[in-house]
């Protein structure tokens, strides 16, 4: 927790001033003060009726939860509904269909507007098109697609079917592709050519060809969304052209009802070993804290408000507040392509102008760079149609919620510090927009129907502000139901440190007031600019390389990305410590995990501090990458070796 020391200190100054709603928004807003007790009072029926209220249901249910066979929850499992059909369908019947489901604008600046009806119709389309290639429900189907409408469309259509989906970030590599796709067993990839990157057409079918060239995994159908034009190899016979299907495509399809425990999608994340996870959400408690969190965290009111949420759909946050949560809830949204700088640094806010956004959820690290660039570029802008703020992926930090409230709110939006994890579907810990005054740099409180504490090492309840352990108490909707093809992984990572009792792996205190603020996390994962990322698999990836025999990596505070991934590599014996093999190592990186893996910085050292068991202390390495004096190395075998190591990086940095 030592990278969040530094912010600590500036976060207590702050402590004093918040920023209670504006009056007209607390008094129309969705969720008032009450709704905190009733979820207390009785939290299984809160969420009955949240369940009952927010999804149609094709056969209501009459059990919420079932708990009998801990940590594996059901929810509302004698229920049957479908997912796709809440999104869209239902829309259409209540007479939405000419509301905007969708902007998209894509990098080059082209666009494109589905209605709920138009959307509904081509989601029944890619149905009938997936069902052609033999999908069923039960299946599994790789996504790895840029952010464009198509990507949504091929998440909905694996609903409708009842088939599980597996979105692949497009910035991960062939190899994580594949191990991805071999993990999951999915039968058919749907791709494109490639999408638009900083003004260039970046390419993505080269990696699903090379994904599953060797013809050792179970794809038999590869889908092509043409959206560069970028020329492509092709193999007969499983490559097939996404346009071609949907024109074959029948119009109609009638959505089938699913048990409410039907798996709905498996997303990887990064552990503490070398292997990412497969997280597995199922379908009907998911669905209900997704639409839930969209009206209580962000207020929404589907038939104003201007949704934007700028998260890639390869990420959790896409598949919840991209995908299912605003769709469900019937909000009108917008969709971007590409990066904030494209063509200028103006981008973001001229999309909010042009679209009249209303509500914005992103990461503080892109909020940190927006104020590297200066307040000057939004203020070419009318952000006026603003009226709240969301921030996700890490803990922001005072100075960037106060320039977030005051440059882009225009000091009139509540900012709502959404925190939760691939794993728990949905919103966990954020304060009601309506009802809590914000703080900056704090998440607050859980939101109704969620029950969480700070526990210290031995689970027992922290009295005062000292740091601690964030814990959930109690199962939720929105939970994960198991990690793909692992009950033991799942057991041993989340509910072996406490018993009943979920270990999320942030640190956590609370403040006088009894509000939370998260100090990062207690494992060996790191969390660059809001994405997680393994030091076990970079670690792992690094030893792959010939030129390596051991490896170290941490997360070093940073000012821009939260975290940058820091190394120190020995070499192996023989190999000597040329010109340019700190590049080389990064590039490896690159290209086996994905860019955002790269380690901002290589050390080549000599020796690694270890114990006398052999287990590498990364804290003293963390000092040393964060420039700070090296703490206390008593316990290495060698205590010499820090010595050695701080001299080896300063010579070479
Ligand atoms: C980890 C989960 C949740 C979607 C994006 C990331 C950190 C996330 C916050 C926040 C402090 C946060 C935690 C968490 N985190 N949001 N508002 N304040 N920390 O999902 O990749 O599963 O990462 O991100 O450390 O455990 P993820």
């Amino acid at each position: 927790m030592t990278d969040t020391a530094g912010r600590n200190a500036v976060e207590h100054d702050h402590e004093q001033s918040t920023f209670p709603p504006p009056a007209d928004f607390a008094a129309a807003a969705n969720v008032q003060a009450e709704e905190y007790e009733r979820a207390r009072e009785d939290r299984l029926g809160f969420w009955a009726e949240k369940a009952r209220t927010l999804l149609d249901w094709d056969t209501p249910f009459t059990q919420t939860l079932d708990w009998t066979n801990p940590p594996f929850a059901r929810w509302f499992a004698d229920g049957r509904l479908n997912v796709a059909h809440n999104c869209l369908d239902r829309h259409v019947a209540a007479g939405n269909g000419e509301r905007v489901a969708l902007h998209f604008e894509g990098e080059p600046g082209d666009t494109r507007t589905f209605t709920y009806a138009q959307l509904t119709d081509e989601v029944k389309k890619a149905a009938n098109m997936l069902a052609s290639l033999g999908v069923r429900k039960g299946d599994r189907v790789a996504i790895y697609l840029p952010m464009i409408p198509e990507a949504a469309i091929s998440m909905l259509a694996c609903a409708r079917l009842g088939a599980a989906h597996s979105v692949v970030f497009g910035g991960f590599s062939s190899d994580a592709l594949k191990s991805r796709i071999m993990d999951a067993e999915a039968r058919v990839v749907i791709t494109a050519d490639g999408g638009f990157r900083r003004g260039k057409p970046s390419s993505l079918k080269p990696a699903v060809d090379e994904a599953v060239a060797g013809g050792d995994t179970p794809v038999e159908h590869v889908v092509v969304v043409e959206r560069t034009g970028q020329e492509v190899d092709w193999t007969e016979g499983r490559d097939k052209k996404w346009s071609e299907l949907l024109a074959a495509a029948p119009a109609e399809h009638e959505a089938e009802a699913f048990e409410a425990e039907n798996p709905l999608f498996i997303l990887y994340t990064s552990g503490t070993t070398g292997k990412p996870k497969g997280i597995l959400h199922t379908s009907g408690g998911y669905l209900t804290q997704a639409t839930y969190s969209m009206f209580a965290s962000f207020d929404l009111k589907p038939e104003t408000d201007v949704f934007w949420c700028t998260a890639d759909v390869g990420w959790v946050t896409g598949h919840s507040y991209v995908v299912y949560g605003p769709l469900s809830a019937g909000a009108t949204q917008v969709m971007y392509e590409g990066t904030p700088d494209t063509p200028d640094k103006g981008r973001w806010w001229s999309v909010i102008e042009k679209y009249g956004v209303t509500t914005l959820y992103c990461a503080p690290t892109a909020i940190r760079t927006c104020m590297k660039w200066g307040e000057d570029i939004p203020a070419q802008y009318d952000l006026s149609s603003l009226r709240l703020l969301g921030s996700v992926g890490e803990p922001i930090n005072p100075e960037a919620w106060l320039w977030y409230h005051r440059v882009i709110g225009g000091g009139r939006c509540p900012i709502v510090d959404t925190w939760w994890q691939t794993e728990t579907g949905a919103h966990m810990i954020a304060p009601m927009p309506g009802v809590v005054a914000t703080k900056p740099g704090s998440s607050q409180r859980a939101i109704p129907g969620v029950e969480v504490k700070v526990v210290d090492d031995e689970g027992a309840d922290i009295a005062g502000t000292d740091p601690g352990l964030l814990v959930i108490t109690e199962p939720w909707p929105a939970m994960l139901r198991g990690v793909y093809g692992d009950p033991q992984r799942f057991k041993d990572t989340y509910w072996s440190r406490f018993e009943n009792t979920y270990f999320a792996g942030d640190g956590a205190r609370y403040d006088e007031d009894g509000d939370i603020w998260f100090l990062g996390r207690v494992d060996d994962v790191m969390n660059v600019s809001g994405h997680r990322l393994s030091t076990a698999e970079i670690e792992s990836s690094l030893v792959a390389h010939d030129a390596v025999a051991e490896a170290a990596v941490v997360g070093a505070a940073d000012e821009t990305s939260g975290q940058a991934v820091i190394a120190f590599v020995i070499l192996r014996q023989g190999v000597e410590a040329r010109e340019g093999i700190s590049e080389e190592l990064r590039a490896h990186v690159g290209a086996d995990i994905g860019p955002i893996a790269k380690p901002k910085r290589v050390h080549v050292v000599d020796e690694l501090p270890k114990t006398r068991s052999g287990k590498i202390m990364r804290r003293l390495l963390k000092d040393v990458a964060e420039n700070r004096t090296v703490g206390d190395a008593s316990t290495l075998a060698d205590s010499s070796v820090m010595d050695v190591i701080s001299q080896q990086v300063e010579s070479t940095s």
